[in-house]
């Protein structure tokens, strides 16, 4: 599907945006361990969290609901059922990856997998602890979905992740569920801890220690009511509109603020945007609260380290608003980039080319230069809904009206965007 998009004039309003599609995973999957039903407000419209719901019940969970309200009716931690055919992930690596912990400790056996763009992602981030663990795994030429998955019985480990990744943590522990005694993970780069904080809500008794969690195997599970907050990733491109185009005024409502998310906030406010948070809730363990963001002239800044993965799926639109910051932006220690739904940083180097944007590519990651004209332009995005999206904010400050390639690839996390964006940019 081809979108157009025009140059806008101030955006104004307050929107609510789908639920955050990290916690509605999360939700989904422990529900169907848990005794009792789960019944979640607010789930994630985004393809990818009905990818997880249509996993749950491949394995025999009863699934009640429609539009963002479901009963999930767990079965309790021995209550999952041989598959009956092929569990398909579509293009979400939370789905594959995290519940791959879930399956590898099964007395059945399963197979998992995904499309094109999944079946490129590399899996053996999760082969390897789930091997120690007693995993009987085995991925297309070694190291691709499909997953083969016998089902055994697991040993708890103490395993030191060695990429940064909350998928990698989440699938160790939901592997360590499933045993006698206790798992830890040391997490050398702090990553986002939803599965931390739902676990412990749905009755677990999870522990952090500076970098170590643990977890003792074996937790009576209780189905529970939980609301998902909005999605900050997806808020993510309506701050970056706001910020963008002169005038500009928005309130997003309802908006997850978990610290180890909101990097963001903090980085942006650090460039010189204007972000307020006038309160802030806490629903299950998780914060939320509403953003206020204006219009703003951005500094530059240097994306590195562990801020680097804070802002993992946000990278696509800083690299837009560094194109228009006054210093530019500068991206390393972003190697984990090219190996998401599309290499982001040849999409993002691409699309930024196509607009008339300087930018220099490094191996892990790239320099823009500040204070660029944005010209018109045919955007692709290369079926990464990410990339759909950064470049359709880009095209807000274009200089006549442009088009997004492949558009359609903003329903894996956030259905309503092109909606919600006509809606703020009436022509
Ligand atoms: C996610 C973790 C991150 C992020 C992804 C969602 C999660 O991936 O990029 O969109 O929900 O745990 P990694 O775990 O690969 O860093």
């Amino acid at each position: 599907m081809d979108q157009r998009i025009s140059p806008a004039s101030a955006l104004h309003g307050s929107i609510t945006l789908p639920g955050d599609k990290s916690i509605s995973h999360r939700y989904a999957m422990i529900a169907a361990i848990a005794e009792g039903d789960t019944r979640i407000s607010n789930y994630s419209t985004g393809a990818d969290c009905h990818s997880t719901l249509r996993c749950v019940e491949g394995l025999g969970i009863e699934i009640d609901g429609q539009g963002t309200e479901f009963i999930i009716h767990g079965r309790g931690l021995d209550g999952l059922r041989a598959p009956m055919s092929d569990l398909d992930a579509g293009n979400s690596g939370s789905t594959i990856r995290m519940l791959s912990g879930m399956l590898a400790a099964q007395s059945f056996r399963s197979r998992i997998g995904g499309d094109e763009s999944l079946s490129r992602r590399p899996m053996q981030r999760i082969l390897k602890p789930l091997r120690e663990m007693g995993a009987r795994i085995e991925a297309r030429h070694g190291k691709f979905p499909p997953l083969e998955i016998e089902g055994a019985r697991l040993h708890p480990i103490h395993y030191r992740l060695e990429v940064p990744s909350a998928q990698v943590k989440t699938c160790v522990l939901f592997a360590g569920l499933f045993t006698e005694g206790a798992t830890s993970v040391i997490e050398p780069v702090r990553s986002r801890d939803h599965t931390e904080i739902a676990l412990s809500e749905f009755g677990a008794e999870i522990t952090r220690q500076g970098a170590i969690i643990t977890l003792q195997g074996r937790p009576k599970l209780r189905g529970r009511d939980l609301a998902v907050p909005a999605d900050l990733s997806s808020a993510a491109f309506f701050l970056a509109a706001a910020l963008l185009v002169p005038g500009s005024r928005l309130s997003i409502r309802g908006v997850g603020l978990n610290p180890t998310r909101s990097a963001l906030l903090d980085f942006l406010r650090g460039m010189g945007a204007r972000i307020q948070i006038p309160e802030l809730e806490s629903r299950h363990g998780e914060l939320a609260g509403e953003i206020l963001v204006e219009h703003s002239e951005l500094n530059g800044g240097v994306i590195a380290n562990g801020l680097t993965a804070a802002l993992i799926d946000e990278l696509p639109v800083l690299a837009v608003l560094g194109a228009a910051s006054e210093q530019g932006l500068t991206i390393k220690d972003a190697l984990e980039l090219r190996i998401k739904e599309s290499d982001r940083i040849h999409t993002v180097i691409e699309n930024l080319r196509r607009m008339g944007a300087a930018v220099e590519e490094l191996p892990d990651g790239m320099i823009i230069p500040g204070r660029q004209k944005f010209r018109a332009a045919t955007f692709d995005s290369f079926g990464d809904h990410r990339i759909a999206m950064a470049f359709a904010i880009a095209a807000l400050r274009a200089d006549g009206r442009s088009i997004i390639h492949g558009a359609e690839a903003a329903s894996i996390s956030f259905p309503e965007f092109w909606d919600t964006l006509a809606r703020l940019t009436p022509e």
